[in-house]
């Protein structure tokens, strides 16, 4: 079920305007559990209201954090609603997209409760809450790059048993197809989960929006650092900076003008963060030489090395960027064992070391999906057996990997490059409702058990066409009609059980032929099932017309009989007769008898006859 459908109408915010301009970047934000449309302060930003689109419950919200939007509504899930439960926003642009998804508390008997879920875009699971979240500013939110080409952006929130997930606000913006451009494995199949940006040298924590950031750099959000180890400092300039908001990532122009750089008590600048381990990370480390006292290429020079290995070796930012007061961006993709990442420099000679930026993203391989003519059918099974709600049912049915819908087993099928499902363990969770035919289109089952619902109807014969299916469970239930004859056509089958339905009729003869097979069916406990080894023979159960046809053709029969039998014992008695008239010396001594004899001898004889008079009187 795709509980929450928001399809936005967004043909204003798609207008393209009278000018030949380039249209502005596709963005999208809303308001969790808003009954309006909300604007917020200092720019009037418009949060698109989520109400009447969504399940889940609107709640007043208490905002965890000062970078949190300043919006007064979040919705949360309860887990009776289903363990993961989905925002899917119709209508998006097809391009590259900043995703940022701010968390919610719930206030609940005065406390505010902090939820740990897990969060999924198009299928890719992208983040898991940490214990502790509320308490550190730039945690009560997490966002991520991906491409979005099929029209919709589906965002899932799947429960880990640790509260219920409560969300504030969702931004969808778009930024350059080649915005953080890694390397050869940037692309669709590539999710960069920021994990850390740092201005440094900058006393406040700032979004792209209050640096008067260009809008295609996905409003990004820099955390403030004033100092990376004690002995460094932080410094800063007026003077504007070349090349900062080039394209594909339009860095603010502010982040350049500050910056921290080592001592000589501490010559090196080491910046050190808690990762999560075995991951890919893509480092961007931004520079720009806005110190006076350095002018000349050579005067500053150092190495980078991350976890201990050398990551760029003689960085000399003047020389680099081609000039002072110009930025440079380097970046780098590094596999992380441990649950630490230390990007380190260290200068060369008696040089300091200059930093302006630290931006780290998590590279997660992005999900295939499920195959969408499978996900279709399952959708179609979930409303046609009034799946109870616990079950959610919402999102794609195979990914993440770590959040699969109860009940649908999934399989990687390499030849279509997507998951596919091979299994349906539904039996005994009070399923009501009928079999959809649909069923037939997850063409890669092998072994279906519903037994122990409430299922109606009859059994669908599209069923025969799963070839791979080799279990089908569907006892007790209350199946009726009669078993359809394509069922026979599943060759794989070794296992059936359709014991305690009210099925009737015959057994297809085909589905008795694979016994022989070593298979195992039970039929018995049904209204009147027939025509199996175990099951009475079929002939009891004849059709009216049948019994109408077979009555009169008995009738017919006896008619016959008795006819026939009249006639012969007629010409008995004729042929006793002439031969007893023989006997007497009568000319008509043969055995050979017919009417005009008789009547010949009676008119001939006439007188004889009563003579005869005790003799039996054959002819009337
Ligand atoms: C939410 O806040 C409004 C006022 O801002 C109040 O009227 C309403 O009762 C609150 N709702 C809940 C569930 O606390
Ligand atoms: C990032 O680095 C790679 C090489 O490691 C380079 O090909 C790419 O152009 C860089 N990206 C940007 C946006 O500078
Ligand atoms: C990291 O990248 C390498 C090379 O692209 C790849 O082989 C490896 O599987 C990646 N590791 C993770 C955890 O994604
Ligand atoms: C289907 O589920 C029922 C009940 O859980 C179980 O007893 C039965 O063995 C299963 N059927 C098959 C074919 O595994
Ligand atoms: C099967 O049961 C349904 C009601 O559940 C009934 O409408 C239908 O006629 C029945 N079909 C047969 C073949 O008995
Ligand atoms: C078939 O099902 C009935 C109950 O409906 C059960 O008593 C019987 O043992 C089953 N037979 C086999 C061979 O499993």
């Amino acid at each position: 079920m795709l509980r929450f459908i928001l399809s936005w109408l967004l043909a204003s915010c798609l207008l393209v305007s009278p000018t030949l301009a380039p249209s502005p970047p596709f963005a999208m934000r809303i308001s969790c559990g808003a009954r309006e449309n909300v604007h917020t302060p200092p720019t009037n930003t418009l949060w698109f209201k989520d109400f009447a689109y969504t399940g889940g419950v609107p709640f007043n919200a208490t905002l965890p954090s000062y970078i949190s939007p300043p919006l007064k509504t979040l919705r949360y899930f309860p887990l009776s609603s289903g363990p993961e439960n989905c925002y899917n926003i119709n209508r998006v642009r097809k391009g590259h997209y900043n995703v940022r998804i701010f968390f919610g508390l719930v206030l609940l008997n005065g406390f505010n409760t902090e939820p740990l879920f897990d969060i999924s875009i198009e299928g890719t699971q992208i983040y898991s809450l940490k214990a502790g979240w509320n308490g550190h500013d730039d945690q009560t939110f997490t966002e991520a790059l991906v491409f979005l080409s099929d029209g919709t952006a589906s965002i899932c929130f799947h429960s880990t048993g640790h509260g219920e997930p409560a969300i504030l606000a969702i931004e969808i913006l778009q930024v350059d197809d080649n915005a953080y451009y890694f390397g050869p494995h940037f692309g669709e199949g590539a999710i960069l989960r920021t994990a850390t940006r740092l201005s440094c040298g900058d006393g406040k924590s700032k979004f792209d929006e209050d640096y008067s950031g260009d809008r295609w750099g996905g409003d990004r959000f820099w955390k403030s650092a004033t100092t990376l180890s004690q002995a460094d400092s932080a410094i800063s300039t007026e003077s504007s900076i070349k090349l900062p908001s080039e394209a594909p990532n339009f860095y603010p122009e502010a982040l350049y003008q500050k910056a921290i750089v080592s001592s000589d008590t501490q010559p090196e600048l080491t910046y050190t963060m808690e990762v999560d381990p075995n991951r890919n990370y893509s480092i961007w480390l931004h520079f720009a030489e806005i110190d006076p006292a350095i002018t000349i290429i050579g005067e500053r020079v150092f190495n980078v090395l991350i976890n201990g290995y050398i990551a760029f070796e003689d960085v000399d930012v003047i020389k680099m960027a081609g000039g002072s007061y110009t930025a440079l961006v380097l970046n780098t993709t590094v596999a992380v064992d441990g649950r630490i990442l230390t990007i380190a420099l260290h200068p060369k000679g008696a040089s300091h070391a200059i930093i302006n930026a630290i931006e780290v993203f998590e590279i997660i391989v992005a999900e295939s999906r499920t195959l969408l003519e499978e996900v279709r059918a399952l959708q179609s099974l979930k409303g046609a057996l009034g799946l109870p709600l616990r079950f959610g049912w919402n999102g794609d049915p195979c990914v993440p990997q770590q959040h699969p819908w109860s009940g649908a087993d999934c399989q990687f099928d390499r030849t279509s490059n997507k998951w596919v499902i091979d299994g349906l363990d539904l039996d005994n969770q009070g399923l009501r409702g009928f079999l959809p035919n649909d069923i037939s289109k997850l063409h890669h089952l092998q072994s279906i058990n519903l037994s122990g619902n409430n299922i109606r109807g009859p059994i669908p014969s599209s069923l025969g066409t799963i070839t791979s299916l080799e279990v089908l469970d569907l006892s007790y239930n209350f199946f009726n009609g009669s078993i359809p004859e394509s069922l026979g056509q599943m060759t794989s089958l070794r296992r059936l059980n359709l014991n305690g339905n009210s099925l009737s009729g015959k057994v297809p003869a085909t589905l008795g032929g694979r016994l022989l097979h070593r298979a195992s069916f039970n039929f018995t406990d049904n209204a009147g099932l027939c025509g199996m080894p175990g099951l009475p023979a079929c002939g009891a159960h004849l059709t009216a017309g049948a019994k109408i046809g077979i009555g009169f053709g008995v009738s017919v029969t006896f008619l016959l009989v008795v006819i026939f039998a009249m006639c012969w014992w007629k010409r008995r008695q004729n042929i006793l007769r002439a031969k007893q008239l023989a006997a007497r010396g009568a000319p008509y001594a043969k055995a050979r008898t017919h009417i005009h004899d008789i009547q010949l001898a009676r008119n001939t004889y006439g007188h004889s006859r009563t003579a005869a008079e005790s003799g039996p009187s054959l002819l009337t």
